[in-house]
């Protein structure tokens, strides 16, 4: 079987790098890169870190506007796909580069594997809800992460071409936390249990000045230092919009490799965020969140206490953020950590039979 991974933004790194592993000795893998994340501490590190074997094609496609970027990887996939012609296109989440993928292969008669299948925040504003949407619907087979994304999935008509694998993040994440806590990784400069980890980088919450100050506001009001992850586009929407980033509790950082990661939020009293992984990866490491989104895709960490939405009530974060301690739970909405191997499991019975 041969299986060809497009992978192009930070969270399909992590995604990836459970199912490169399970590809191992059991499919001929190829990996892509569509380039949309370029930097080192964006793309790079992750592949070292993880051990992920290089791209097999990079098409540096960089960033631009969502049609500029997105064109570009279509017209760049297709002769990749064409040289390759695999038996399955995988393409994970809900990036610009996902949907590239899935157009590409779609237009070639490739079979198309959606990992992370069926999210939904049902708000058409973000970007990553098209992407998934319409990845959904041209996908051949959608590997769900949760029974709640089955759910959806059944709603719009897809059940037969849905699998419950559960969530590949969990598998790195396990992982990860067992190798830092064997080799005792400490984040530099953090007191544990006495800080906040935050990362702000939705184009709702970057992109309009007001919105985007009052965030910061409200992270500079916090009552323990917060380590603010902060993202390129963070950054560039700070300048553009004539916000300091430096306010208060805020200490400026650049974003971590994914160990110092996941070792910065194990000791961490508590994280705010707009990104989905993160959330889940506090909830998983029984770390509190609070999202400062509306709504979220990973509904389980709400139903569950663990995380809490600040939409637009931006004064209300601070005591979001230092509520009482979530009640303890033994609920694995995630999986078991085995979901890549389900994952090639899958693909290979699927391939046999048609
Ligand atoms: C993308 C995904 C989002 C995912 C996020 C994780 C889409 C539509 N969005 O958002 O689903 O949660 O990645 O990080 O695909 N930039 C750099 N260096 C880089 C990458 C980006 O400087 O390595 C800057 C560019 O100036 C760019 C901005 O960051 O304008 C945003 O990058 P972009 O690729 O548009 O999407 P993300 O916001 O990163």
């Amino acid at each position: 079987m041969r299986v060809l991974s497009v992978v192009g933004a930070r969270p399909q790194f992590v995604k990836l790098a459970p199912i490169a592993a399970a590809m191992r000795d059991r499919a001929e893998h190829i990996v892509v890169h569509t380039g949309q994340h370029y930097d080192e501490i964006m793309s790079d590190v992750f592949f070292r870190d993880l051990g992920i074997p290089a791209p097999d094609v990079n098409l540096a496609v960089g960033s631009g506007k969502h049609g500029e970027q997105t064109g570009a990887m279509l017209a760049g996939l297709e002769p990749v796909f064409e040289k390759y012609r695999p038996d399955w296109v995988l393409v994970y989440g809900d990036t610009n580069s996902t949907l590239a993928a899935a157009v590409a292969a779609v237009k070639l008669h490739l079979p198309l594997a959606h990992l992370e299948a069926g999210l939904r925040s049902f708000n058409r504003r973000m970007p990553e809800e098209h992407n998934r949407v319409l990845t959904d619907h041209a996908a051949d087979l959608l590997l769900a992460p949760t029974q709640v994304a089955m759910d959806h999935l059944a709603t719009e008509g897809l059940a037969q071409r849905s699998v419950l694998v559960g969530d590949v993040m969990t598998d790195v994440l396990y992982q990860v936390r067992d190798q830092v806590e064997r080799s005792g990784l400490r984040p530099a400069g953090m007191e544990p249990g006495q800080y906040y980890v935050a990362t702000i980088h939705r184009p709702d919450n970057t992109d309009d000045p007001a919105r985007l100050a009052a965030i910061v506001e409200a992270l500079g009001g916090l009552d323990r230092p917060v380590h603010l992850l902060a993202h390129p586009r963070l950054v560039a929407a700070a300048e553009a919009g004539g916000v300091d980033l430096q306010q208060g509790s805020i200490v400026l950082t650049t974003p971590l490799a994914y160990p110092d990661l996941i070792a910065a939020v194990s000791s961490s009293a508590g994280v705010v965020t707009d990104s989905g992984g993160l959330q889940k990866e506090a909830f998983l490491l029984r770390v509190p969140c609070t999202t400062v989104r509306p709504e979220t895709e990973w509904v389980e960490t709400v139903e569950l206490g663990w995380n809490e939405l600040v939409g637009s009530d931006l004064p209300r974060l601070r005591a979001a953020v230092q509520r009482p301690r979530p009640a303890a739970t033994e609920a694995t909405p995630y999986g078991d950590g085995h979901a890549a191997a389900r994952v090639v499991d899958v693909l290979s019975e699927r391939m046999t039979r048609s």
